[in-house]
């Protein structure tokens, strides 16, 4: 049996975070600068059923029968494992690693479930489809986030653009012209269990006030998505602001992630926003492609610890 790879990019949501775990609509899109990679080979002198399990990057190097049922590897490989009911497991080592920030907001914790599942189920000789992949990784992402939207999951999974939007048939968005995003980490984090959980105490304290704000990002979402197919990057620019006003209005902003808005936008960024959770993690910058090395200066000098540009380029229209 040979080596067998799964790989899966990173991912930023554009519009709509937190206002997607309460039924309105999300844009995001994969990251293919970062990725999670699952390693998959057969441990020739061991007995059937073992699985050695090493992630060199968080110094874990232990078997599955040693991992506690509820950690997250675990979880990818039993629902992997469940699903394949395999009449005999051969004896494999797993390897991983990943050059996704973990707890920045690009979707680290659903790319290794995705890198693994995918490895694992190829492996097997049963390779999953995209959605049955996404389905398993959801189930992992519960343990992270409590209340996922199913967001990371999906984006990661199918490894293109979505409009998303809970209970609703994923829709991939059709780009007609390209844009830029720099992606900017302020080196801060705060678990997006804890965000999502400060936003729900704000909704039961005052369901109105911030209804009316989840509201307003669904909203700009939606002509989002419509300024994003057609390239209208003045207009898109525009609602990155207002996406931004939102979030700050729900306290999920932080003085870090204020400072890199503030320099990205004085070094010509036509838009700027926290991506993800909030109170730290990534912002993104929507810029003209000229401004990205003054834009990426900037930001560096503002003390972001990681900036890279990433391309959303026109999809493929068959
Ligand atoms: O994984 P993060 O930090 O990008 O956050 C996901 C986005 C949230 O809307 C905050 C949560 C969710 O499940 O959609």
């Amino acid at each position: 049996m040979a080596i067998v790879y799964g790989k899966a990019p990173g991912k930023i949501i554009l519009f709509g975070e937190h206002a997607v775990v309460y039924g309105q609509p999300a844009i995001a899109i994969p990251v293919t600068k970062v990725k999670a990679t699952a390693r998959i080979y057969p441990a020739i002198h061991k007995s059937q059923g073992w699985l050695g399990i090493e992630a060199k990057d968080i110094n874990l190097n232990t078997t599955l029968s040693e991992l506690p049922t509820e950690n997250p590897i675990n979880m990818a490989i039993s629902l992997t494992l469940q699903k394949i009911k395999p009449t005999h497991t051969p004896a494999m080592q797993l390897q991983i690693s990943s050059t996704i920030p973990i707890g920045g907001g690009m979707g680290s914790s659903a790319a290794i479930s995705i890198a693994i599942i995918h490895a694992l189920s190829s492996f097997l000789g049963q390779p999953f489809s995209k959605g049955e992949i996404s389905d398993l990784a959801y189930e992992v992402e519960k343990i992270h986030h409590g209340t996922p939207s199913g967001i990371d999951n999906s984006v990661i999974a199918y490894q293109t653009p979505i409009y998303f939007q809970r209970k609703r048939p994923i829709e991939f968005l059709k780009i007609s012209k390209q844009s830029h995003w720099v992606i900017a980490d302020s080196g801060e984090s705060t678990p997006t269990l804890e965000t999502v959980a400060a936003v729900r105490a704000q909704y039961n304290a005052n369901p109105e006030k911030t209804g009316k704000f989840l509201k307003k990002i669904g909203k700009i979402t939606e002509k989002a998505r419509f300024a994003l197919e057609n390239g209208d990057i003045k207009v898109l620019g525009e609602l990155v602001n207002e996406n931004q006003q939102a979030l700050r209005e729900l306290e999920l902003s932080s003085k870090k992630i204020e400072l890199l808005i503030k320099s990205a936008r004085r070094a010509g960024a036509v838009g700027a926003k926290l991506s993800g959770g909030g109170r730290g993690g990534n912002i993104i910058a929507l810029c003209y492609e000229e401004n990205i090395p003054s834009i990426i200066e900037m930001l560096e000098q503002a003390g972001a610890t990681r900036v890279f540009a990433t391309r959303l380029a026109e999809s493929e229209v068959s």
